[in-house]
């Protein structure tokens, strides 16, 4: 079907051909340019951008080819047909390859050249269309920095989306390594606070007076060493974030002065009297079970609700193995030397695929550090992974030489492997060997294998 305002330009040095065709175009409701020589076309492609080009091949000075390949990468949605000469295939065959969606064959049949022209503007728009959405499913594997193509890690992507640019409260829930600190400040920054302060407090790292007078700020002379007024932490996140973090080792004071805060909108300075109002985003996260301790009544079940507004659980890394080679990539892209393209080998893949991760991205991502400090770029194998995660511990013998290991290497290897298999057993570890057990107490001296009898 045409579209009516669709646009062609046609490119043909033979001014009774082009009159012919752009009158026949015109009758269709197309809007019509015309270019004599490929210079021309040129100019006008990037003045009329029209939606399809119609182009002779046998053109003065540059050929309708180079002009196809001038453009085409220029312009990757503009539909293109070239007319070619009935006997040449083989210039036919090259513009197809050089990226013309059709040709027709001269004499021209009107009635031919109109079917392939609606057809190439279809076909164009629906490659353009897929490429759009491809690059949309490309884009869906990670919010800001946050990667994941697993189903749950999509889910959050979703719940960010949704729930930035409102002010509720949000709870992240996810162990140690998930990326809590992340979806917090991805939050703050697709939010309309995303110019004022996002600030960030650990609840559990400081003791209980310290929390309330960085929470709340206090008045000069409230307490011994408040030698200054201070402000809290609640005002200097004004009209922005402040993310309580481990917001479960709030102490019972706390957690009630914290509810004050978010129902009335105020808070009082310690040693305080004045009710300072304050406009701030509260995200809270929590590496432990919190609806455990509402539940042991540790943690207040008012201030969960208030705070359990929108909740997002991160799952643990072993939860979702499927975003591990995505985290992998996109770690060694990061920290890859002057941007050199690393990988590792599939062994050492593999291993990372089948670990457990209780460190989760966080640990993930050290390991792709350390692999990038101690091996050889470009290619990483399994030896430059920290130890704990390949099995093979206590490695302090050959130093690692570069080139292909020696015999004496693999032995050592293996005897680690075989060790950390039988849980450090020496008899039984020398019966799976098929040697002695003191030609074993032999080798682990001789490859610095430390061990006790
Ligand atoms: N989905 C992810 N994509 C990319 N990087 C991630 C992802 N999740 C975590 N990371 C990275 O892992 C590290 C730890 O993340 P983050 O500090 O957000 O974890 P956390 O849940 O706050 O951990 P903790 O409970 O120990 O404070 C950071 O370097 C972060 O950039
Ligand atoms: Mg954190």
């Amino acid at each position: 079907m045409k579209r009516p305002q669709s646009s062609v330009l046609l490119v043909e040095d033979d001014p009774d051909q082009a009159l012919i065709v752009s009158g026949f175009l015109s009758r269709l409701g197309f809007a019509v340019v015309s270019a004599s020589d490929a210079e021309e076309a040129i100019g006008l492609l990037e003045e009329d951008r029209p939606e399809l080009m119609l182009s002779d091949i046998n053109l003065p000075a540059m050929s309708g080819i180079e002009l196809l390949s001038t453009i085409r990468p220029r312009y990757p949605d503009l539909a293109i047909v070239m007319m070619t000469a009935f006997s040449s295939i083989d210039q036919a065959v090259s513009c197809i390859r050089i990226g013309a969606d059709d040709y027709v064959t001269k004499p021209l049949h009107l009635l031919d050249l109109q079917g392939r022209i609606e057809r190439a503007l279809e076909s164009r728009a629906t490659k353009t269309r897929l490429q759009q959405l491809e690059s949309q499913v490309r884009d869906r594997h990670h919010f800001d920095r946050i990667i994941g193509q697993s189903s749950a890690m999509q889910r959050v992507f979703h719940i960010i989306e949704r729930a930035a640019p409102s002010s509720a409260t949000v709870l992240i829930s996810g162990r140690t390594g998930t990326g809590k600190e992340l979806v917090a400040r991805a939050l703050h920054y697709h939010s309309r606070r995303a110019s004022k302060p996002f600030v960030d407090i650990n609840c559990g790292a400081l003791p209980e007076h310290l929390v309330a007078s960085e929470l709340f700020g206090h008045q000069k002379g409230a307490f011994t060493g408040a030698t200054e007024m201070k402000k809290g932490l609640l005002e200097t996140a004004e009209g922005g974030t402040l993310f309580l973090d481990e917001v479960q080792s709030l102490k019972p004071d706390l957690q009630t002065m914290l509810l004050r805060a978010l129902q009335e909108r105020t808070i009082r300075r310690v040693g305080g009297r004045e009710n300072i109002e304050v406009d701030v985003r509260i995200v809270a996260a929590t590496n432990k079970d919190i609806t455990e301790a509402v539940r042991r009544g540790e943690f207040r079940e008012d201030l969960y609700y208030r705070l359990n507004v929108v909740t997002v659980y991160l799952p643990e890394l072993r939860e979702r193995k499927e975003d591990i080679p995505l985290l992998i990539e996109s770690f060694l892209k990061e920290l890859a030397p002057d941007g050199v393209a690393c990988h590792f080998s599939s062994e050492a893949l593999r291993t990372m695929q089948n670990y457990g991760w209780p460190g989760n991205v966080r640990e993930l991502r050290n390991a792709v550090e350390c692999a990038l400090t101690i091996g050889r770029p470009p290619t990483l194998g399994i030896e430059d992974l920290p130890p704990h995660i390949t099995g093979l511990t206590k490695v302090g013998g050959a130093e690692r030489t570069g080139g292909p290991r020696t015999l004496d290497d693999v032995e050592r290897v293996h005897i680690l492997r075989i060790l950390e298999e039988l849980n450090q057993n020496h008899t039984r570890a020398a019966e799976v060997l098929g040697i002695d057990r003191r030609t074993l107490y032999r080798k682990l001296d001789k490859y610095k294998i430390e061990y006790s009898e």
